[in-house]
């Protein structure tokens, strides 16, 4: 199935978005902020940074942060994310890593990843993202 494409506003609002969560990034060990903002098919949008611990595998990503908000507070019966936008502090290149495409995965098996590649930002399927993901059957 393909998903509905993301139009230049709502990529705006949801890069715009991010940018805001970026300020609340936790970083205090890698110092390499990253935030997110989720759409939902309901059209809301949620935001997370990534927190880090001096426990350094405790870090939770800006997706993973986005995305456990979103399960939370959306008000459709269960969450169904539409986009996931990630940005970084420094405007560097940042592709979502592989346990937070296996998280967007489960909440959107045909979400659309927005974030800056070697080229810019540029906006790519989960499914591409992440062949062969894991589901319970
Ligand atoms: N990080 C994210 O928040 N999202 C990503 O897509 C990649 C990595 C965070 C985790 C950690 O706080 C810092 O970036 C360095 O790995």
């Amino acid at each position: 199935m393909s998903a509905k494409p993301i139009s230049a506003q709502e990529r705006e609002q949801l890069l715009s978005s991010a940018r805001d969560a970026l300020t609340r990034s936790y970083a205090r060990y890698s110092n390499f902020r990253v935030g997110a903002a989720v759409l939902t098919d309901q059209g809301e949008i949620f935001t997370g940074c990534n927190v880090e611990n001096a426990s350094y595998g405790l870090t939770n990503c800006a997706e993973r942060s986005a995305i456990f908000t979103a399960v939370q507070e959306t008000k459709a019966a269960r969450l169904s994310i539409r986009a996931v936008a990630v940005v970084t502090a420094n405007d560097v290149p940042c592709s979502p890593c592989g346990a937070c495409r296996q998280v967007i995965f489960e909440f959107g098996e045909n979400a659309t990843v927005i974030f800056k590649g070697q080229q810019g930002y540029q906006e790519m399927s989960i499914a591409d993202l992440l062949p062969e993901s894991f589901r319970l059957s």
